[in-house]
């Protein structure tokens, strides 16, 4: 019988068997780089974007050996995401996923490497795959437009300018913010498996996609402010802290949660179009708004 957890369980453990495997593989040398990588790889995230992108595939009908480094690529490039949002001048962050960050365990330098390792990591796993065809070529290319400084960088460089700048708080420019530095990397695994299909058009799937990033960050932000370190693993309020242009300042804790709500009914009335077996998909919704951790 169907059940979200057991799935959510089994997508989690078919990648962390596939992930396990390429971080057995890092052998750097001096050790501390792949050690650092290793980390910050394997401390517990929620892995919510491999596990979206099999579930995708599941829905698609396509084999799970076709998405899973294409799955690892983008976790890579999350968590190298993580490691740098995390250093002193960004975040200044010391714990994530319940430990303390690379940066406090391994030190500045080491953590800058590391998230610099982890980079190149991604594209190399890319690079491999582009060898079996075109399709594997254009989710590649796709994957590194939505990382990239049109992608998530350009999110980051957003959200720092706007802790520096009181100009321009609007509603405009948080989704600007939300569409690009966590939009985008929750829209690959959506998009990647579409690519990989067909050369369909996908428009619905890039809208689910998009509100589904929108949520996400939403409830982040949300989190910030009524979470608990001790289910986040990592600190909170530090978005207030640090004058960051979220949605609990642009509408307050109570609008930033009608937001979310109104946020999901738009995620699920645009999965309605979208053909296949949707059950997980749409427990994904219910999962990233209720969401504790
Ligand atoms: C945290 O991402 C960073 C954001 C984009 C908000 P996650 O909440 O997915 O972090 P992990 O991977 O579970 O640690
Ligand atoms: C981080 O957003 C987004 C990326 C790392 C791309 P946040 O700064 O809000 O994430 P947390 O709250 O530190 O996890
Ligand atoms: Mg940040
Ligand atoms: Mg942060
Ligand atoms: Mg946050």
């Amino acid at each position: 019988m169907y059940d979200f957890n057991l799935f959510y369980e089994n997508y989690v453990n078919e990648f962390e068997t596939y992930v396990k495997k390429y971080t057995d593989g890092l052998q750097t040398r001096p050790n501390v780089l792949g050690e650092s990588m290793r980390y910050s790889l394997l401390n517990g995230g929620k892995r919510v974007r491999p596990v979206l992108m099999l579930a995708c595939a599941d829905v698609l009908q396509l084999p799970k050996d076709s998405v899973l480094p294409f799955a690892l690529a983008l976790e890579i490039l999350h968590t190298y995401s993580l490691v740098h949002d995390d250093l002193p001048a960004m975040d200044n962050d010391d714990f994530r996923r319940g430990k303390p960050s690379c940066h406090k365990q391994f030190g500045e330098a080491n953590a800058i490497l590391a998230g610099d390792g982890l980079l190149n990591e991604a594209y190399a796993i890319c690079f491999k795959e582009c060898f079996k065809g075109e399709r594997q070529i254009l989710a590649s290319v796709y994957l590194n437009e939505c990382a990239g400084i049109y992608g998530m960088i350009a999110g980051q460089s957003a959200d720092l300018y706007h802790s520096d700048n009181e100009t321009d708080v609007s509603e405009e420019e948080l989704l600007y913010i939300y569409e690009h530095k966590t939009g985008k990397l929750l829209l690959a695994p959506i998009i990647i498996p579409c690519i990989l299909n067909s050369n369909k058009s996908f428009v619905a799937w890039e809208e689910f996609g998009k509100l589904l990033g929108t949520l996400f960050q939403m409830t982040d932000d949300i989190l910030d402010v009524v979470g608990s370190f001790e289910k986040l693993g990592k600190s909170i309020g530090k978005d207030a802290n640090e004058n960051k242009l979220t949605c609990i300042k642009l509408y307050g804790l109570e609008g930033a949660k009608i937001r979310a709500d109104m946020c999901a009914k738009d995620c699920r009335a645009v999965l309605e179009g979208i053909d296949g077996d949707t059950q997980f998909l749409s427990d994904f919704i219910d999962y990233l708004l209720n969401r504790s951790k």
